[in-house]
This record gives structure tokens, sequence and C-alpha cells, in this order.
């Protein structure tokens, strides 16, 4: 594996689940793979889940962490070619990313959607700055159009969970204040139209993915019916695509209450985290057996390490 931004990047699902399982049957195993390789963690926005599994699960691989938050720790980047940089940007994405591939084997960047732009968030324009100038293999750690670790870690919780074959998957969205981006939402449902299952996507009208995200999944706008029978409900607010980063509803009879869940045939709740309690999901539900998210969070730790060693034996 050179890269890690998307599924594309991906040759072999069900070996990557199970590279992950195995790492989390013996996550000491390739303790010599990252002697001496050195990763740089570059965060623009917050994290606890992203940051810490993905130090961990290198560290497990025997590498050298370096972390960093842009803006904070970092001079501000500008990432627009050509332009006067006379702003509050100090530094240029070329000089930046080239410097951090000197000091580092790997380059791992958490850079969100703007939400105000759809062009330029869905041209990536961080992640290919970075891919453009870093000189090293890049990892996405959620950018403006996906977030394919989370994704992994969520193959691989489906995988350890499902009591069928081919399960019934409904990626439902959840009611939010505030504009959040589409990445997890259009992530999971790229990797869940190459997993073996029934893939299902409920929102409210004005809230449909890009199709090049949707795939084949069934879109549905009545949640009830989409609930019926499922075997695994995946809970997550994202903005409008279609009128692109706004808050069209807050419908709070979107939120997932034991009611719902009840329509599923004995369905596992998961929500990447973090999760905003009796707005997008009742306490009852997360604080019930059928919650998967701490055990769905835990798996991050190996979803990155599988990705971290295909990237490792590329070197
Ligand atoms: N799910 C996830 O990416 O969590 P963080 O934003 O805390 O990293």
């Amino acid at each position: 594996m050179t890269n890690f931004l998307a599924y594309d990047d991906v040759t072999d699902l069900n070996a990557l689940i199970q590279e992950g399982l195995n790492a989390k049957q013996n996550p000491f195993a390739d303790q010599s793979l990252g002697h001496n390789k050195t990763i740089g963690l570059i965060f623009f926005n917050s994290s606890l889940r992203t940051r810490m599994s993905t130090q961990k699960a290198a560290q497990n691989l025997g590498m050298n962490v370096i972390m960093m938050n842009v803006g904070q720790d970092s001079w501000g980047l500008e990432m627009e070619e050509g332009t006067v940089m006379n702003g509050d940007k100090a530094e240029h994405v070329k000089e930046a990313a080239a410097v951090v591939g000197k000091y580092c084997d790997i380059v791992a960047v958490r850079a969100f959607a703007g939400l105000q732009d759809r062009e330029q968030d869905y041209r990536e324009v961080v992640l290919n700055q970075f891919r453009k100038y870093a000189g090293v293999p890049l990892i996405n750690l959620e950018s403006a159009t996906r977030h394919p670790l989370q994704s992994l870690a969520d193959c691989i919780t489906i995988e350890e969970f499902k009591v069928r074959k081919r399960p019934k998957i409904v990626l439902t969205w959840l009611p939010h204040f505030k504009p959040l981006p589409q990445a997890v939402a259009n992530s999971f449902s790229e990797w869940m139209n190459h997993m073996d299952a029934e893939f299902v996507i409920a929102n409210p009208e004005g809230y449909d993915l890009a199709p090049e995200f949707v795939g084949n999944a069934r879109v549905m706008h009545n949640q009830n019916e989409a609930f019926e029978g499922a075997d695994f409900i995946y809970g997550k607010n994202w903005s409008s695509y279609q009128q692109y980063g706004q808050v069209l509803t807050q419908d709070p009879s979107w939120m997932v209450t034991m009611d719902k869940m009840r329509l599923t045939d004995n369905g596992k709740f998961m929500h990447c985290l973090p999760v905003r309690r009796n707005m997008k999901v009742t306490d009852e539900v997360l604080d019930s057996p059928q919650s998967i998210v701490i055990e769905q969070a835990a798996n991050r730790e190996w979803s990155a390490q599988a990705v971290l060693k295909g990237v490792l034996q590329g070197l």
C-alpha cells in the first residue's frame, strides 16, 4: 500500500479486515516492522479517537510518532498556489509538507471540509497538496469528503457482530443544529458498497449524499421503513450536499430511540463518535446492549494498525 486516502487504495477488503482482526489478537507481532520509522500526525481539526488510536497503532508497530496541530503548534498554512501571502497564513504548504516529509517516513493528515464551497471541498485541496509535496506515503485521518480509517474500523466491527452472512445495514441521518461534513457518511457508504450486505441509506429530503458515494445503496426518506429488520443501524448527521453545507431541518423525529430500535431485528447501534446524547440518539439506546459504539471506537486502533502495516511493508 502506498497511500491510504480512500477505498480505491484497498486491494482486498476482506484481507484488510482480517489484518485488523489479527492485530487485535496479537498487537505486537509486527513490532520490528516500524523500528526507526517515524509517522507525522498532522491535525487541522480536533480529535480524540483518530489521534489516540493512530498513535497507539504506530507504537504497536514500533514506530516513533510526531504530532502537530496546525495553526496552534505550527504556522498557519496557505494552500492555494500562486497567491500573494499577505494574510494570516505565514507558511505555504509547498514548503511545510516537503519539510514534514523530510522528518517523517509516513505523513497522516486530518483536514475537514470548510462547508462554504462544495467544489473546493470535493477537490480535497489539503489532502492533495500534502500528497503532491510531502514526498512520502500519505494517510487520510478524515478529509473533506472521506474518513477511511473510520470506515475500515466499521467494517471490522460489522464483521465481528454480524449474525448472518449478508446483514441489512442502515445508514441513518440524525438531527443536529450545526452543519457537519458529509465525510463519515460518504466514506461509510463507499465502503458498504463493497461489503456483502443489503445497504440502505435513510435521510430526509434534501440530504441525499453525492451520487458517487451513494453507489448502489437504496435511499429511503422514511426512517421507520428503513429500520425494519435491520441488523445494524449506523447513525450520523451530515449537512446538505445539494444545498451545500446547509442545515435544512433539525426534525427531532429522526433521533434514534428504543421504539425505533424495536423495528430492527435486534439490530446493533453504531456511531463513529463523538455523539450528542438525547439529540441524535437517546441515552436508553446508547446505554443498552444493542449499542456497540465503544467496541467500534476500540477497533479504530486495529484499523489504523492494519493500514500502517500495509504502508510500512511498501516503504
Ligand atoms: N470518529 C472519530 O474520528 O473521532 P475523533 O474525531 O475523536 O477522532
